[in-house]
């Protein structure tokens, strides 16, 4: 999508790169996020109005540290360098960063030499978060002291004529407190951006995209339920009507009624042409007996491409695939792949476009998902579908611990069911990331009126978390817990036992396989 400006995000691979992307967009301007290896690549074909360096894990003198060419020093573009990026900023300059300096993690006390610019109406002590290894110990010469804290001296710079900067803190993250007002004077006084970016103007410019894109020509679309698929759907076919075809296949590890929902909301409700397939039993076929989590991931996803790709065949006059790919996934398969992203598989259906031999559309890919879900509300999609919890593709089959059976997914959707019941009745649901029960393949004994039980235990999953990297186990009040176990048990027959995970991650993770 053509933006007419744009932030470019320079990144080094720190952990709050796309935080700063979301602030800045938070603000009404468009930005994106570029590897260092290929941002002047971006910058060169497309002059955005600013560029942001981010921090990163490195340090600057190491080998193989990553770097930027000067060159970026010299277009004429303000630039405001982030922990990392000040060090660059420092060392591509006659500065000079001290590896040896004590490190610096959490909160300090910001005392602001110069309110002119970066730091215009921010108090002139407050407080900001630090995490760096190395500090600053020379200036360079161009530069002067615009804050400083009681362990950085030179905590940031400026050089107001060619209008750079760098801080030592990250604005970014929430616990620095005048963060947003830092990084909004950095992105309007300082770059002169204009602002006006929001799920309006994105909704508007993606119809215009799609429509000239597509022509009179036709799209498929995988239909899951999910949001990101959703909101694709909607707003495809706000762009191109009838000309969307949208296929629901019931893989037989989805949550209870989840098939029949899909089905008459988009169809019956939002009149999408949708074409509903039920192979529950060729993936559960595939699944008997298979009890490595990978490998339960691998029959789900080319079992699906295998599916879809028949069911698509019908429209062979399509030659478009729509997915609603968000930003995370973009850049994750192209730059730093962080751990988290290679402990599980988590793309069940790559391949599939070169396949069919069809064109991709993806018009959130360079959204987050809050922003997929601003942009859902503004499509006039209902809130239950815009804030569900995220589901994962292989769905119940990496929640029935072992080998996956119809009983155990039957058990396992009441024990579901009930839960998210409980959890929205008592007012939890919105605040928790993700909620779900998983069952384990551990019998325990038991007693229900005067019988002896050896039946199932069931573990309750809830976590908050932000992104889906990083998650905290979810403070469910003990009462509603209570509720949802004796209803568990009472009322799903098999499970006489249902346990709590107070894991985070990491060093867990958020499902159980
Ligand atoms: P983990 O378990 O890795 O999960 O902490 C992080 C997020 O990813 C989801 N997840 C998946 N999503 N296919 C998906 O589409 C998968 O194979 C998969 N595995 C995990 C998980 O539900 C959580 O939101």
């Amino acid at each position: 999508m053509y933006h007419s400006e744009w932030i470019c995000i320079v990144d080094f691979g720190s952990q709050y790169t796309q935080l700063i992307a979301r602030r800045v967009r938070e603000l009404g301007v468009y930005c994106e996020i570029h590897p260092f290896h290929l941002a002047l690549d971006a910058i060169r074909s497309h002059a955005p109005k600013g560029i942001i360096l981010s921090g990163g894990p490195s340090s600057v003198y190491e080998e193989g540290a990553p770097r930027i060419t000067e060159e970026v020093f010299e277009l004429g573009i303000p630039v405001l360098g982030i922990c990392y990026g000040l060090q660059l900023i420092a060392v591509h300059h006659d500065g000079a960063v001290d590896p040896a300096a004590r490190r610096e993690y959490g909160k300090a006390q910001l005392r602001i030499d110069d309110q002119t610019d970066l730091f215009r109406g921010v108090a002139a002590n407050s407080i900001v978060w630090m995490s760096h290894g190395d500090s600053l110990s020379r200036i360079p010469s161009a530069f002067e002291v615009i804050a400083h804290t009681e362990n950085a001296p030179i905590c940031a710079i400026r050089n107001a004529e060619k209008k750079q900067y760098g801080v030592q803190f990250h604005p970014e993250v929430v616990h620095t407190d005048e963060g947003k007002t830092i990084l909004s004077n950095f992105v309007y006084d300082i770059c002169g951006a204009e602002g006006g970016w929001n799920p309006r103007s994105f909704i508007e410019q993606a119809i215009e995209d799609i429509r000239t894109e597509v022509g009179d020509g036709h799209v498929i679309c995988a239909l899951s339920g999910g949001v990101d698929s959703a909101v694709a759907a909607v707003l495809l076919h706000e762009a191109i009507g009838e000309q969307l075809y949208c296929i629901h296949i019931d893989n037989g590890v989805m949550r209870k009624a989840e098939s029949a929902s899909v089905v008459k909301t988009f169809q019956d409700e939002f009149h999408i042409p949708l074409k509903f397939v039920d192979a529950s039993d060729l993936f559960l076929q595939r699944l008997a007996g298979v009890t490595d989590p990978e490998q339960k991931r691998k029959i789900i996803g080319v079992t699906f491409i295998e599916v879809f790709e028949k069911e698509a065949a019908e429209f062979r006059d399509a030659a478009f695939l729509a997915q609603g790919t968000l930003y995370p996934d973009v850049i994750e398969s192209v730059h730093f792949k962080g751990p988290s992203a290679t402990i599980k598989s988590h793309h069940n259906v790559g391949g599939l476009p070169e396949r069919m031999n069809l064109k991709l559309i993806e018009p959130f890919r360079e959204l987050f998902k809050d922003e997929v879900r601003r942009v859902g509300r503004e499509l006039g999609i209902p809130a239950h579908l815009i804030d569900r919890h995220p589901f994962p593709g292989p769905g119940l089959a990496i929640r029935v611990l072992g080998a996956v059976d119809q009983a155990q997914l039957d058990l396992l959707r009441e024990v579901d069911d009930i839960y998210l019941e409980e959890i929205r009745r008592a007012g939890e649901y919105d605040n928790i990331w993700q909620a779900f029960a998983v069952l384990l393949p551990v019998k325990s004994v038991g007693v229900m009126g005067d019988a002896r039980t050896y039946e199932f235990t069931v573990a309750l999953r809830a976590v908050t978390s932000l992104d889906g990297m990083t998650a905290d186990w979810a403070r469910i009040p003990y009462d509603v817990l209570e509720r949802i176990s004796n209803r568990v048990i009472n009322e799903v027959r098999g499970v006489n036992r249902v346990v709590y995970d107070i894991s985070s991650k990491p060093p867990s993770t958020i499902e159980w396989e």
